[in-house]
Order: C-alpha cells, then structure tokens, then sequence
C-alpha cells in the first residue's frame, strides 16, 4: 500500500518530534513478511479491511494499560495464554470456551492463593500469524514457502496451499470478530459466574491428579462467597463479570496497519484490532520496521525478551518504544530458556531497574524450552517450564524487581504435546494426541500446575521476605 492511500487529514504524529504514521514501517527493514503474488489484490484487501468495524475500543485499551500499570506496581498479576496459533478450522465453540475454561479455572487458582485481582489476556482473536526460522521448507527434494499462519497461507505441504494469500486476512478478521464475539457474550451471560464453577469443567477430565486441590479451593471461595452474602444479605453481583482482554504477536504488518485507527475525542492511533500486540523475538530489531510500526500505538505493547538482547540494546528499544516511561505501556516478556534464565536475565533486570525504567516484567517459560524428540516430535519438557518459572521468580526477587506475570502456550483440548506434568506424559504419549501445526502446547492438567506451582513459588518467597 502507498501512503496516497491513508486519510492525509488524519495523519497526525503521536510526538511532535516524530514522523510516525500507520505505514512509517515501510520505509524500514520488515522481517518475517510473505512475498504475495499480486501486489493489487494485497491494496484491495487492505482497503477493504480499512473501512470493517474494529474488534475492540479505545476505552478498553484504556482499561488494560490501567491495570498493567497496577501490575507492574504488583497490585495485579497478569495471565496470559492460548494457542500458540489459532487456525480458521478450530475457530469452533468447543475449542473457544475450553481454553476460556482453563483460563478461568487457572485464574481462580491465582486469585485464590495469591490474594490479587488477575488480569486475563488470551492469546486468541487474532493470533494467526507465525514468525519461522526459514522463508522455505524442503521435502523429498521439492521447496516450498514456508507455512506462516492461517492468515498468510496453509500448512499442507502442496505447492498452491502454500502461496500466500491476501484474502485470507479478511477471513483472520472475521474469524478473530466472531471468537471476541463468543467469549464476549459467554462472559456477559454469566459463564465467568464464580456462583457456577461447574461451568469450567471439561467433560473429558475425569479424574486428573489435580482434581481434589483444586475442587477444595473451588469449595473454599464458594463457602466465602456465601458468608459475605448472608452477612450483606444480598448476592455479590460483581462476581459473576471479570474482564478478558485479547493479544496477538502484530507479525504481519500490512493487517496491523489496516486496523490502526484514530477514534473521536482521543489523539493518537490505536490498533483496534487487539487490546495487546507484542512484538516477537525475531522481529524485534530496534531500526526494524515491528519496532516503528509499534512505537506510534496507544496500546499498550508486550515486547519478547530473548537471551541474546544485550542491556544497553534493550534500554536502546524502551527508549523507542516507552519514551515518556508511562505507566503500563511497556511489558517485558522474557523467553530464555530453563538453561540460559540464570545468566541471561540478571543483567536485564539490573540494567532496567538501575535506569528507573517503568516496565512490567512477565516470564514467557515456553519459547526458550522447545526441543525435538527422537520420534520426531516438537516438544517441551514440563521439568523446564516448572523450572524457568521458579527460577525467574527467585531472580526477581533477587534483583529487587518484580515479576508481575507468565505468558502461555495453552489449549482446553485434551491433547499431549508437552512431556512430563501430573500424568507423566512420556515420547510415546505424545503419538496419541498431538494436534499443534506449530509449537507444544501445555494441556489442561499442565497449565493447572503451572497456576498451582506459581502460587506455590509466591507464597513461599513473601514468607521468605518476611522472616
Ligand atoms: C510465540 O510467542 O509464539 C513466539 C514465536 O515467540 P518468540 O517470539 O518469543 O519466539
Ligand atoms: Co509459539
């Protein structure tokens, strides 16, 4: 798209110091991009993406950067999951509200054992696009693209299924509308009702090794319930409405531009079509065209953190990225890998904190954990998620700062994909019930112990901080 197309009236740069507009990007490097075929047809859809209704408001971007900011202060604790990719096939009811299952039923967990409100953020509504580590794919001596995503093109290995498709992102757009629409009404309706937990069960769970811990902390918050309604003598009400936000790594840059807006009575651009974009490891070079596309957004912005990011090149993208140090605008998502925490994050933290930068910090357990197995298998092991985890709090603690969240990979859909967890899934386990075209993804079993555990962790370092 050429610049001649965007409103010129409402070209307004968020700084005054700056250039920025929706398509600045396009003057710099933009990694991770399909070639498509027919420059005109990727203009047209961009155009008619431009004038369809947006997928969420100012206002509740407003709202989310409110609570990050809380968070960071460590009067929240932010939750973020789901799929590594949503695909348009399992845009289905079934595999929405199961993962809105797992994030309620790990929410209470939290809620309960950390005694702080959660902030719920889905990685869902638009998660579509994926970065690769090559632009092809060679199979039995035939090259390929690379599959990218359901947004850009699709997974088979056949040589028409693999061009990219421009189309294809007006069908992530109203895909991503009718999953909000879902989770929206399901919440509005009452599904979120802590009166009615029964809602969250997952018929196929049966009898999980978590079963009883968690069906007594369900009995301990309803039995608390009704002790402040008897004493109030009326029903709490707000119980039975929590807010979810929506995320998506923002890869593909012609969509994200398309769904950038300015609305009425506010200054600056929005991408309405998430509350939360973040910006991937691969993508986050600070000349690169991710970091100028995201420096001009309201939204708040998550920024992958990898084990090669030096501390003055990270505080070099805060200041492109969080040049005002404004309150919740910025998380840090730190992906390094069970391995590689211990002496790659020390440095981040105390180059961060030393500078009086605000961020929020959150640990991302699962990108710097995957591995391959000898049957072939995308894999990770949940021994290093538990121990990436309980390592990133202990170096939090220890550097006096503070982690205010996780980011997951997740699915309410009873697959097995990650090794080891309650039920001790083993390389074979991973033949019966592995569905991801992309990366593992922690079950319902494992995602509940990741909530237990993080309570665990908590609890045990403020009993240690008050000794
Ligand atoms: C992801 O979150 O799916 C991802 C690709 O992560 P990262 O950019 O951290 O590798
Ligand atoms: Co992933």
């Amino acid at each position: 798209m050429s610049e001649r197309q965007l409103p010129s009236a409402r070209l307004r740069p968020v700084r005054a110091d700056t250039a920025w507009h929706p398509a600045s990007w396009r003057a710099r490097p933009a990694l991770q991009q399909p070639v498509y075929p027919d420059a005109a047809e990727l203009e047209q859809v961009q155009a008619e993406l431009r004038v369809l209704p947006p997928l969420v408001t100012s206002w509740e971007i407003h709202n989310l950067t409110q609570q990050l900011a809380d968070a960071q202060e460590g009067r929240r604790f932010l939750l973020q999951g789901g799929d590594c990719a949503e695909s348009f096939a399992e845009c289905t009811p079934e595999v929405i509200s199961n993962r809105l299952k797992v994030l309620l039923q790990m929410s209470v967990v939290l809620v309960h054992g950390m005694r702080l409100p959660v902030v719920r953020v889905g990685r869902f509504a638009g998660q579509y696009a994926k970065p690769r580590s090559a632009d092809t794919e060679t199979r039995d001596g035939v090259t390929l693209p690379v599959y990218r995503g359901d947004i850009v093109n699709q997974p088979q290995f056949d040589a028409d299924a693999r061009i990219p498709d421009p189309r294809r992102m007006i069908k992530a757009h109203a895909r991503s509308a009718m999953t909000i629409n879902f989770v929206r009404s399901l919440i509005d309706g009452g599904f979120a009702d802590l009166h009615h937990p029964e809602n969250w069960n997952l018929h196929w769970v049966g009898a999980s090794p978590l079963a009883d811990e968690y069906q007594l902390m369900i009995r301990e918050i309803g039995d608390a319930l009704r002790f402040m309604e008897t004493l109030s003598g009326s029903q709490i009400h707000d119980m039975n409405r929590v807010d979810f936000y929506t995320s998506h790594e923002a890869l593909l840059l012609p969509y994200e531009e398309a769904l950038t807006r300015q609305v009425p009575r506010q200054h600056g651009w929005y991408n309405l079509g998430t509350h939360f974009p973040w910006i991937g490891m691969r993508t986050a070079a600070r000349d690169g065209a991710h970091l100028e596309y995201f420096r001009g957004l309201r939204n708040p912005l998550g920024l992958k953190v990898g084990p090669s990011v030096t501390p003055d090149e990270l505080r070099r993208v805060i200041d492109v990225l969080n040049p005002d140090n404004e309150p919740g605008r910025l998380t840090l998502i730190h992906r390094m890998g069970a391995g590689t925490i211990g002496t790659a994050l020390p440095p981040l933290l105390d180059a961060v904190r030393r500078d009086g930068r605000r961020v929020l910090w959150i640990a991302d357990p699962m990108h710097g954990n995957t591995e391959s197995t000898a049957n072939g298998y995308k894999t990770r092991r949940f021994d290093n998620i538990r121990s990436e985890v309980e390592q990133a709090f202990d170096l939090h603690a220890a550097a006096g700062t503070r982690l205010g969240g996780v980011h997951l990979e997740l699915t309410g859909e009873d697959v097995t994909e990650c090794l080891g967890g309650a039920r001790d899934l083993t390389e074979r386990d991973l033949e019966r019930a592995y569905r991801s075209h992309v990366d593992p993804r922690l079950n319902y079993e494992q995602s509940l112990e990741i909530a237990m555990l993080i309570v665990r962790k908590q609890s045990q370092l403020s009993r240690a901080a008050q000794m």
